[in-house]
């Protein structure tokens, strides 16, 4: 079996001092806005965060976003829920989730490293990031993507878990291994 993007993407929170390219960045938004959306309403809006200041207040929004002020790249993924398609604004976390993974694997694909750092729906994180780029109102902050070239391979891990998977019927756990 192919070990495609899907397969060797791991969260990378260690960053080598190198700049990532802006044609690689703007495939990254490409692939991100490629994603499935509620009635197709692509409601995600992005921030593209070099600027080491930045980064660094960025890296302050929760105690688990430290790698953002490692990587020389944060993409703040945002959703607008007044945009001119949203017709569904309660599937927004959904889409905007579809939209963080197909970054990820792009980032693989690119021979880039990156992590997703949650945001959404931790309250106090969203009021930092809305606070520090001045965010409107119908502008939810999702969540932050570190992104740069990493220091070591990525290591496979096989999660697949037999028990997790019912077929035709629900079996409890115990039976169905
Ligand atoms: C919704 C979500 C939020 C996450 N938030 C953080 C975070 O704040 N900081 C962090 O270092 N990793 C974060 N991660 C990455 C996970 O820790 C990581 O995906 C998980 O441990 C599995 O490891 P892997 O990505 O290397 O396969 C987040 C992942 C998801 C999906």
């Amino acid at each position: 079996v192919k070990m495609n993007a899907i397969f060797t993407r791991r969260s990378v929170r260690k960053y080598l001092k190198k700049a990532v390219e802006g044609e690689k960045i703007e495939r990254l938004l490409k692939a991100a806005m490629q994603a499935p959306s509620a009635g197709n309403q692509q409601p995600w809006e992005f921030l593209v965060v070099c600027d080491e200041a930045m980064r660094y207040k960025l890296s302050e929004v929760s105690p688990y976003a430290g790698p953002v002020k490692e990587a020389p790249l944060a993409i703040v993924i945002l959703g607008n829920e007044d945009g001119e398609s949203v017709r569904f604004p309660e599937y927004l976390p959904q889409d905007l989730a579809a939209a963080t993974e197909n970054l990820l694997l792009e980032a693989v694909e690119l021979g880039l490293g990156a992590v997703w750092l949650g945001v959404a729906p931790v309250e106090e994180r969203m009021a930092a990031v809305r606070k520090l780029f001045v965010l409107p109102e119908s502008v939810m902050p999702f969540a932050v993507v570190a992104v740069g070239y990493s220091e070591m391979e990525n290591v496979y891990v096989d999660r697949y878990q037999k028990r997790k998977v019912h077929y035709e019927k629900y079996c409890s756990a115990e039976k169905n291994e």
